[in-house]
């Protein structure tokens, strides 16, 4: 079966069948997912088995593999690249981050240099009597800027936000040389894609502390009405997870929520990856 696109009908996301990423992974098989990720923001291929080395391989392909902070904590065989988003312990220790992501974000925004792509592979998904649980859920910032009244593009089109570490609360432990690694850096909230030019909404409740120029009480009411905005259901794509899924999202198009509707004995494990980027602009 040759490889294949399917819009996945929502604002976001499309399924890439004919494509096993162990074995066919050529340059015209990719061509086809970089530009499926392009136009849909997220991209998502079924019943993979990778081994960790094989996805740092397909993440490699769309840039360079990024160094989270978390990695080293939960580094994948020790790598710096690929870690475990997991909530199993094993001899009482946690084996990855729990409660990854549970607020809408987008990675590493705190950064001066924010995640191109991030990519997720199933090693282990929870279930409740067969329904699967921990489902994560992509909102096209894109699609909502184009939704924006003219008047208001007009008027944040060259606004700046205020993007901190330290605005959100996070889910493993930060120490006190991450919170020296990223200080407040600044952002345009209206970015350009840097491979389609496409315009998008680039704004988030918490990571977002402040618009340039504005005082405290404009810029938090500016920030709330853009990023809640965003995440209208209009703009939503839901991914329900099946055990040997991956999932690459495109961090400039897309903002992304991991569902906590699991616990123990439920078990999710999923490796992850990411891309370097550059400055938005
Ligand atoms: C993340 O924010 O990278 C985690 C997403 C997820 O676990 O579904």
């Amino acid at each position: 079966m040759p490889i294949a696109v399917h819009p996945s009908g929502r604002a976001a996301g499309a399924e890439i069948t004919g494509c096993n990423l162990a074995t066919d992974l050529d340059d015209a098989n990719f061509a086809v997912i970089q530009d499926a990720l392009d136009e849909h923001g997220v991209i998502y291929l079924r019943n993979q088995t990778l081994t960790p080395d094989q996805q740092v391989a397909f993440t490699e392909r769309f840039g360079e593999p990024d160094v989270n902070f978390n990695a080293l904590r939960f580094g994948v065989d020790g790598s710096p690249t690929i870690y475990r988003i997991s909530n199993i312990t094993e001899n009482g220790e946690a084996i990855g981050t729990r409660r990854a992501g549970e607020t809408w974000h987008t990675d590493m925004s705190y950064a001066k240099h924010p995640a191109l792509a991030t990519m997720l592979y199933a090693v282990e998904v929870p279930t409740l009597h067969g329904m699967p649980l921990g489902g994560t859920g992509f909102a096209n910032a894109a699609a909502a800027y184009d939704a924006l009244p003219q008047d208001l593009k007009d008027a944040i089109t060259s606004l700046k936000g205020v993007f901190d570490f330290r605005g959100r609360k996070r889910s493993s432990p930060v120490s006190a040389e991450d919170i020296a690694a990223y200080p407040p850096v600044e952002h345009p909230i209206v970015r350009t894609h840097p491979r389609t030019g496409r315009k998008g909404l680039y704004i988030v409740r918490d990571d977002t502390t402040g618009i340039v120029g504005k005082d405290a009480d404009e810029s938090q009411a500016l920030i709330e009405a853009l990023a809640d905005h965003v995440i209208k259901p209009e703009f939503i794509y839901q991914h329900i997870w099946q055990q040997g899924d991956v999932v690459v999202w495109d961090n400039c198009t897309v903002q992304h929520r991991a569902v906590q509707d699991y616990g123990l004995p439920q078990r999710r494990l999923l490796w992850r990856t990411t891309v370097k980027g550059g400055a938005p602009y």
